[in-house]
């Protein structure tokens, strides 16, 4: 091991300057002209992944985006670990926000600003690296790996179950190893064991034929984006209450064990509040900030469009209104079954002068994972030599939609060994990731595998 911790030290610059190569590439998933970008991401990961010695390195192509598969199975009697991890990214915007451009990777303080630098490439990347130090170093890889790396995370993974289902004994493994999650706080490792899951939805609502003169028509005609906000406030109260009936059927509420290892971690509302300049919070006050964040189901607008968007004031009664609005979903809510309720209740407090219209758009399961397999333990071994501190275990209210298909599809846990901070930027202009931690993150993943070998 000690080999493997040397030269992924020696191959720290050469493994930054890769890494900042792959940030170079825009490969936003949900943006149709950045399709070539994103093929051309992929490719270049495949090279790279010959290049360090992983066999089978194959790009399959897809309905949507490639997916790039890998493998090095030689240990017949040990586990296999199935690696995944999301080579695409969010867009870029608002541009102008950014100190530098989103896609010219720029270092500053010990961190590497740029989109993916976070999300995923980084954190990915530090498996990638851990593997090329073992085949470096010449010692041989303790377990069988396989790699799984997709270009369609952030929108939903549309093709990635239907790539299991057809290849399942390929991907047949012990259990899958990914870090696309967060720490607890800087210098504090943690071990995901929960997700939210997600129900996207978007609401039209169009009424006159054409946008019209509001001082002639205001008063009689009905307005979408009036009726558009009547509708939203009756999906939520202010205290965080989702109207829609059925919504809390099936939540499962935290144990009493479970509440109780929430309020244990540390949390400063005051340092959250300042962190992100917000006046107050929301949401149920019965509720510690932390389990509202993390193991209760939301609702919130994502998007909001009608009516004149330019400078100054125009006396206008649009035409049309719409609103994209999203549910984090807790175990054991059933995402399609929240979005037929959804449509449901919105149809039915839909006022009849007015069309209104309800489209789906991706979703995903909640996930929790079984604290009691031999990935957790490793895992939190690995965490503890390198970092010198124990991993906490935390539920996370982002969303990962294909973990919960590993474990439906392939039967496997996983184990989400995040490197990223809150603080990095997810989705948001200025996106970075602490040079420090992506070479931890390499040393934990090699020390991770190490100790896998000898469970
Ligand atoms: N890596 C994130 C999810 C995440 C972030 C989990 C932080 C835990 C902590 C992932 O790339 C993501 O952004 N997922 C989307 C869902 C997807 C269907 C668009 C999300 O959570 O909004
Ligand atoms: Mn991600
Ligand atoms: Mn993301």
């Amino acid at each position: 091991m000690e080999q493997v911790l040397s030269t992924l030290r020696q191959q720290q610059p050469k493994h930054l300057e890769t890494l900042l190569e792959l940030l170079r590439m825009p490969s936003v998933s949900t943006d149709p002209s950045r399709k070539g970008d994103v093929q051309v991401t992929a490719e270049y990961l495949k090279r790279h992944l010959e290049q360090i010695g992983l066999e089978q390195v194959t790009l399959h192509a897809t309905k949507g985006h490639p997916i790039v598969t890998a493998e090095f199975c030689h240990q017949p009697e040990k586990p296999t670990v199935l690696i995944y991890g999301h080579y695409d990214v969010q867009p870029s915007d608002p541009d102008h926000e950014w100190i530098t451009p989103a896609f010219e990777p720029d270092i500053r303080e010990g961190r590497i600003y740029a989109r993916g630098s976070s999300d995923d490439k980084g954190q990915f990347f530090t498996h990638i690296c851990a593997l090329e130090a073992y085949f470096a170093s010449g010692t041989e890889l303790p377990v069988n790996v396989k790699v799984l790396l997709e270009g369609e995370e952030e929108i939903g993974s549309p093709n990635l179950a239907p790539f299991l289902e057809a290849h399942r004994d390929w991907a047949s493994c012990d259990m899958v190893l990914v870090s696309d999650t967060s720490m607890y706080g800087e210098d504090q490792p943690s071990i995901t064991v929960g997700l939210r899951g997600l129900a996207y939805m978007e609401i039209f609502v169009k009424s006159p034929n054409r946008d019209l003169h509001s001082g002639v028509f205001g008063g009689a005609v009905p307005n979408p984006a009036n009726v558009l906000a009547e509708i939203i406030s009756k999906l939520r109260t202010p205290d965080g209450k989702i109207q829609i009936p059925g919504f809390y059927d099936d939540v499962l509420e935290l144990t009493a064990d479970e509440k109780a290892a929430v309020d244990a971690l540390p949390f400063d509302t005051k340092e959250y509040k300042k962190a992100i300049d917000i006046k107050g919070f929301t949401g149920e006050m019965e509720y510690s900030v932390l389990e509202r964040v993390s193991s209760r189901p939301t609702l919130d607008v994502n998007g909001l469009w009608s009516g004149y968007q330019g400078e100054g004031a125009k006396t206008v009664l649009p035409a049309k209104a719409g609103a994209k609005v999203s549910m984090r979903l807790v175990p054991n809510q059933d995402p399609n079954k929240i979005a037929a309720l959804f449509i449901n209740y919105v149809k039915q407090i839909a006022p009849e002068n007015v069309e209104v219209e309800v489209r789906e758009h991706h979703g995903g399961w909640p996930v929790v994972i079984d604290l009691n397999f031999e990935g957790i333990q490793a895992a939190a071994r690995a965490f503890e030599k390198v970092y010198g501190k124990e991993a906490y275990f935390t539920r996370e209210g982002g969303s990962i939609p294909i973990i919960a298909d590993f474990k439906r599809i392939l039967g496997a846990d996983s184990v989400l060994m995040g490197f990223g901070l809150t603080k990095d930027g997810l989705h948001s202009p200025n996106e970075s990731f602490s040079i420090r931690d992506f070479h931890r993150g390499a040393e934990v993943s090699a020390t991770f595998l190490g100790l896998l070998a000898e469970v």
